[in-house]
């Protein structure tokens, strides 16, 4: 285990990866798994999650420090959801991108994604020097767009037909949300601590 560290909300706790948590990753790994018709369509390949698998693999076994990059999403009932992760490309911190998969579909619509992103905001704009958090979805992704939304998001680029998906054509959807908006947005979460 990773310490003692998590970050626990009112349904969801957020948790650094252990090895174990790989058994579930390769359950996902699964194309038939409805998770994969909402994930962006760019990230597409053939080994679904293989590549990941092996990097979090790498990664765990060298051992996770702060400030985390990616945790894993678990119920407060102690089931293992999903992850989400952060990332920019090097020497371009302004410009981080945050993600989120729920892979078990039967816990969609019930405020967990809200409640992870929400506790993944605070987390990122607290401990790391980021002036705005960004994410990148698309047109056929309603509930992303509205979580987005919902916790102050700003569309902030649409790049009209750039993605492909089982023969249409949709938009890619670009939002992010600032420091500034946030630290006002998050009074609205009274889970929160430091109000
Ligand atoms: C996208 C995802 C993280 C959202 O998490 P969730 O727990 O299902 O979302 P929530 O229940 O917190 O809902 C958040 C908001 O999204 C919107 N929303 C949720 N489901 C929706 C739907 N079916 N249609 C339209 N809007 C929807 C609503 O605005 C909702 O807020 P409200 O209930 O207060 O109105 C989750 O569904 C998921 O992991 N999906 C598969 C992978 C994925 O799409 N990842 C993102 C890739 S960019």
């Amino acid at each position: 285990m990773q310490g003692d560290f998590e970050l626990k909300g009112k349904k969801i706790i957020l948790r650094p990866t252990t090895i174990e948590d790989m058994v579930d990753y390769e359950r996902w790994n699964d194309p038939s798994l409805k998770a994969f018709q909402y994930d962006g369509p760019w990230y597409k390949n053939d080994d679904n999650l293989k590549k990941l698998i092996e990097i979090r693999k790498r990664k765990v076994k060298s051992g996770l420090t702060p400030p985390y990059r990616f945790l894993e999403i678990y119920t407060t009932q102690g089931k293992h959801i999903g992850w989400v992760n952060a990332g920019h490309n090097v020497n371009d911190p302004h410009a981080t991108e945050i993600g989120i998969s729920i892979k078990e579909d039967q816990y969609w619509g019930k405020g967990l994604g809200t409640e992870t992103i929400v506790l993944w905001l605070d987390y990122l704009f607290r401990e790391m020097n980021l002036t705005r958090i960004g994410f990148t979805t698309w047109q056929g992704n309603p509930m992303m767009i509205g979580l987005g939304k919902k916790l102050g998001f700003a569309e902030e680029a649409r790049i009209r037909k750039s993605c492909f998906v089982r023969g249409q054509f949709y938009d890619r959807i670009c939002m992010g949300i600032l420091r500034e908006e946030w630290e006002t947005k998050r009074n609205d979460f009274l889970f929160l601590e430091n109000h």
